[in-house]
């Protein structure tokens, strides 16, 4: 396979976790390039559930390489726990799994600011962040304040962080928050890296070096583009690039270098946080789509704001991102419906507009406009081909594609493996 990058098309929740497990197989390596524990990729292997935050999926497949890219910001305590959650089912991560030294780290009060940050906003404008300190990290990254793992491993580090925590007291103490204490930070970082520090590395070279070999590689994004930070309903955006550009820049390696985009998009809509979004239900069929496809956030557990799929949402993506193919994920849960809606446009203060206005308050007030397509009522679990799939699905598919400009290569039709339709057939 070509070195693939995927992306999240909608606002995150699309269903990567399991696509990338499916095309893992056909690749050597797989990379994080962006966000950090606020992703939730959950994987399914037989009875097996497994959910993961910061390692990459390839993990749970035998003898694929790992990278977690300089674009990551990632909590060393968190991601321990997690190596430990994944090595007692029998998945190791030694000479599989590489954790760039320019990857910045997450530490306590980066949760407590994101928090206080949250408290802070007026009621109706919080961001509904998922409370993992990831805007704060970034932002100590932008603004130059953060620290690296290369600084963790260095001799130098209980200095940096001194310097750090004090900085961070000031700010907490000056919100009325209760402020972190430097001792016990350090101590869960040192015994943090106990672990970690065999696994950290310069991934460029690491990187360049696969390339070199003709291995393959896929970019495993997190979150979606409509949270991107240049792209998404900013403010209410996750703090990094999530679509296609984030992965070059979140690991090294080059745009040139990558020569596939595969956009993962559910066959409807789901949101969790704040922000606007224009086919939202708040009626009977949005409860029905919470319920049939167990809407609730891999990450917090919080219910996801649910609707109809939304072509306008889905053209943005292939525009800023380049979606040469789409993965279409939860099909399954339509299979109830009598009546299916698609977004063909918005309206927006009496005129038609046909692309996601940059304005929130704009795209606040921006109707759907929907043209209706017939449901399948029956099921299309249990399809090995896109030829077994009742004919009012091939028809909400083509729609979709026809709508968008992007062909549909993989259908998934429920969480397991097995439950996918690959354009050859079975995985
Ligand atoms: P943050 O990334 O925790 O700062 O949260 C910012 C926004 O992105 C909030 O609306 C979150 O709910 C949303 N978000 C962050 N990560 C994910 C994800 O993996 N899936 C879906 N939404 C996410």
């Amino acid at each position: 396979m070509p070195n693939t990058i995927l992306i999240g098309a909608q606002w995150g929740d699309e269903g990567k976790g399991k696509i990338i497990d499916v095309l893992t197989e056909r690749v050597d390596w797989v990379v994080r390039a962006q966000g950090g524990n606020n992703a939730g990729h959950t994987v399914e292997i037989g009875e097996e559930r497994f959910v993961l935050h910061l390692v990459p999926s390839g993990i749970l497949h035998e003898g694929k390489r790992c990278v977690i890219g300089n674009g990551v910001v990632l909590d060393p305590v968190a991601l321990v726990e997690e190596i430990r959650g994944v090595t007692e089912r029998g998945f190791g991560v030694e000479g599989r799994l590489f954790i760039s030294d320019r990857a910045h780290a997450v530490f306590p009060y980066h949760r407590m600011l994101d928090a206080q940050g949250e408290a802070r906003r007026a009621k109706g404008d919080q961001i509904g962040t998922t409370l993992r300190g990831i805007g704060p990290a970034y932002g100590d990254k932008a603004s130059r304040f953060g620290l690296r793992m290369c600084d963790l491993i260095d001799p130098d580090f209980p200095g940096l962080l001194r310097s750090r925590v004090e900085d961070k007291n000031r700010v907490l103490a000056a919100l009325g928050a209760p402020v972190v204490d430097y001792d016990e930070v350090l101590a869960a970082t040192q015994s943090a890296l106990d672990v970690l520090r065999p696994l950290i590395c310069d991934t460029v070279p690491l990187l360049h070096g696969a390339v070199s070999r003709g291995e393959s590689m896929l970019f495993e994004g997190a979150q979606g583009i409509m949270l991107d930070i240049d792209f998404g309903t900013y403010p209410y955006v996750t703090s990094s690039n999530a679509g296609s550009g984030g992965a070059s820049t979140g690991s090294g390696v080059p745009p040139h270098r990558m020569s596939r985009v595969v956009g993962v998009v559910k066959a409807y809509t789901t949101r969790v946080g704040e922000g606007p979004f224009p086919t939202e239900l708040l009626d009977a069929d949005g409860e029905e789509i919470r319920r049939v496809g167990r809407e609730f956030g891999a990450t917090t557990g919080r219910p996801r704001r649910c609707g109809w799929f939304d072509a306008v949402v889905a053209r943005h993506a292939v525009m800023t991102c380049g979606v040469d193919e789409w993965a279409l994920t939860k099909m399954d849960v339509l299979d109830g419906f009598k009546t299916l809606k698609i977004c063909t446009a918005y309206e927006l203060d009496g005129r038609r507009i046909d692309a996601v206005p940059a304005n929130i308050r704009e795209m606040s007030r921006c109707r759907p406009v929907y043209e209706e397509m017939p449901g399948w009522l029956s099921t299309t679990r249990g399809a090995t081909r896109r030829e077994d799939l009742p004919e009012a699905a091939r028809q909400y598919m083509a729609r979709l594609e026809e709508i968008t400009g992007v062909p549909v290569g993989i259908v998934s039709l429920g969480p397991r493996r097995e439950d996918t339709l690959l354009p050859e057939g079975r995985p």
